[in-house]
C-alpha cells in the first residue's frame, strides 16, 4: 500500500506562523506534525509516501529530505493552487499507479494510529475506507452515515442538523477505483475539487464505502487552539530524561524531558514539558503542558499550556498562558519606562494586561 500526504494548502487559520511556514511543520512536542504523519506511516507499513506540496514545497523538502531520516521515501508531488483533496488525488496518479494507497491530510493526528482500521481495509478491500471519529457537534465537519455493517450511506459536508455523529478525519484508504470518481467529478460551489463528492460518487454508484471508527484522540492543527490541544495530548504522554544540564538549585517535577546541550538554572518545572536542545531556562518557572523549541531563552519568565518555536526569547514575563511564539521572536517586559512597546507581524494576536 502506497502512501499520499497533503502538505499543500493555505493553512489562513494558522496565522501568523503560517506566513513564514508551512502549516504541517509547527512543531508538536517539539516535532514538526508531518514527521508525527511519516511515523504512523512507517507504522502502517506504507513507507513509499508521495508528499503533495504547494508554495511551501522548499522548506518542507528541506526539513524531510527523501524521508530515508524517517524510515520512509518520499516522491515530492507539486500542486500549482490549492485545488482540493481530490485534486491531490488526480495530480498523484502517475506516483499512485494502480496501487491501493491511504491518503492522510498532513495536519491531521492521530496519536493512537489507525492500524485496525487499516487491517480491515486489507482483509476486505472495499472500494474506499473512511476514517470517522464520534464528537459532540458534528456541524463543523464532513459526517458520514453508516448502516449496521459500517456501511456509508451518505456524506454531507458540514450539514446543519447532522443525521450521525461521526466526523470524518484526514484519513482515507483507496483502491485505484477511486481514480474514476475524482475524474467525474465538478469542482463544488468554493471551487475546489472536494474528496467527499468523489466518495458520495462511489456511494451513489453502489460501491462498498465503508467507515472505520477511531476511537483516540484526534486533531486538525489547523488552528491555533487546536495546536495546543495536541500538545498538551502528546506531552501527557511523555517519558521523563535529563539530557542536559539541570543545576542544584532547580526543580524537576513529573515528567520532564530536557534535550541535549539545554541548561536549567535555578527553575522549577512541572512536567509534562519539553526543553529543545540548546534552550536556556534561568530563573523561570515552567509548565505544565509547555514545549520549549531548539535553542530558546527564557529568564526570569513564567509559562505554562504554551509553545515556544525555535530561537525565542522570554524574559522577566510571567504568567504566559495558551500562547504560541515564534520562531526567534522575543517576549519581555518594559525595564524602566512601563509604556508597551510592540513589534506586531501580520495576522498576529497579542493579549496584554490594560
Ligand atoms: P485544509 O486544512 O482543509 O486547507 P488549508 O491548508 O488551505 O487550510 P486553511 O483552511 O487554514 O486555509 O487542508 C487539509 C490538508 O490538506 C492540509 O495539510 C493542506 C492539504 N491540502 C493540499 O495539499 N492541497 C489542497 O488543495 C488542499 C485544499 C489542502
Amino acid at each position: 500500500m502506497k502512501a499520499l500526504v497533503l502538505a499543500g494548502g493555505l493553512g489562513s487559520r494558522l496565522r501568523p506562523f503560517s506566513h513564514s511556514m508551512p502549516k504541517q511543520l509547527i512543531p508538536i512536542a517539539n516535532t514538526p506534525v508531518l514527521v508525527h504523519v511519516l511515523e504512523q506511516l512507517r507504522a502502517l507499513g506504507a513507507a513509499d509516501v508521495g508528499m503533495i506540496v504547494g508554495d511551501r514545497a522548499r522548506e518542507i523538502t528541506a526539513a524531510l529530505g527523501d524521508g530515508s531520516a524517517h524510515g520512509v521515501r518520499i516522491t515530492y508531488i507539486p500542486q500549482e493552487e490549492p485545488r482540493g483533496l481530490a485534486h491531490c488525488v488526480r495530480i498523484a496518479r502517475d506516483f499512485l499507479g494502480d496501487e491501493d494507497f491511504v491518503m492522510y491530510l498532513g495536519d491531521n493526528m492521530l496519536p493512537q494510529g489507525v492500524a485496525d482500521i487499516a487491517r480491515d481495509f486489507r482483509a476486505r478491500r472495499p472500494t474506499a475506507q473512511i476514517v470517522v471519529h464520534r464528537v459532540t457537534d458534528p456541524s463543523a465537519f464532513g459526517v458520514a452515515e453508516v448502516d449496521a455493517d459500517g456501511r456509508v450511506t451518505r456524506l454531507v459536508e458540514k450539514p446543519l442538523r447532522p443525521r450521525s455523529d461521526l466526523a470524518v478525519v484526514g484519513v482515507y484508504f483507496f483502491t485505484p477505483a477511486v481514480h474514476r470518481a475524482v475524474d467525474a467529478i465538478r469542482p463544488s460551489p468554493r471551487g475546489e475539487l472536494e474528496i467527499t463528492d468523489a466518495l458520495q460518487w462511489l456511494v451513489t454508484r453502489g460501491h462498498d464505502v465503508r467507515a472505520g471508527v477511531y476511537t483516540g484522540f484526534w486533531k486538525d492543527t489547523g488552528r491555533i487552539e487546536d495546536v495546543l490541544d495536541c500538545n498538551r495530548e502528546l506531552l501527557d504522554a511523555l517519558e521523563p530524561a535529563v539530557l542536559g544540564e539541570v543545576d542544584g538549585a532547580s526543580e524537576l517535577i513529573g515528567a520532564v524531558v530536557v534535550q541535549k546541550g539545554a541548561r536549567v538554572v535555578r527553575s522549577r518545572i512541572v512536567g509534562p514539558v519539553v526543553v529543545g536542545p540548546g534552550a536556556v531556562v534561568e530563573d523561570s518557572h515552567i509548565g505544565p503542558h509547555t514545549s520549549i523549541g531548539r535553542d530558546c531563552r527564557l529568564r526570569s519568565a513564567g509559562l505554562d499550556y504554551s509553545i515556544m518555536l525555535d530561537g525565542a526569547t522570554v524574559q522577566r514575563v510571567s504568567g504566559v498562558h495558551g500562547s504560541i511564539i515564534g520562531r526567534a521572536a522575543t517576549v519581555t517586559s518594559a525595564t524602566t519606562t512601563g509604556r508597551k512597546r510592540l513589534v506586531v507581524g501580520d495576522h498576529a494576536s497579542i493579549e496584554v494586561a490594560a
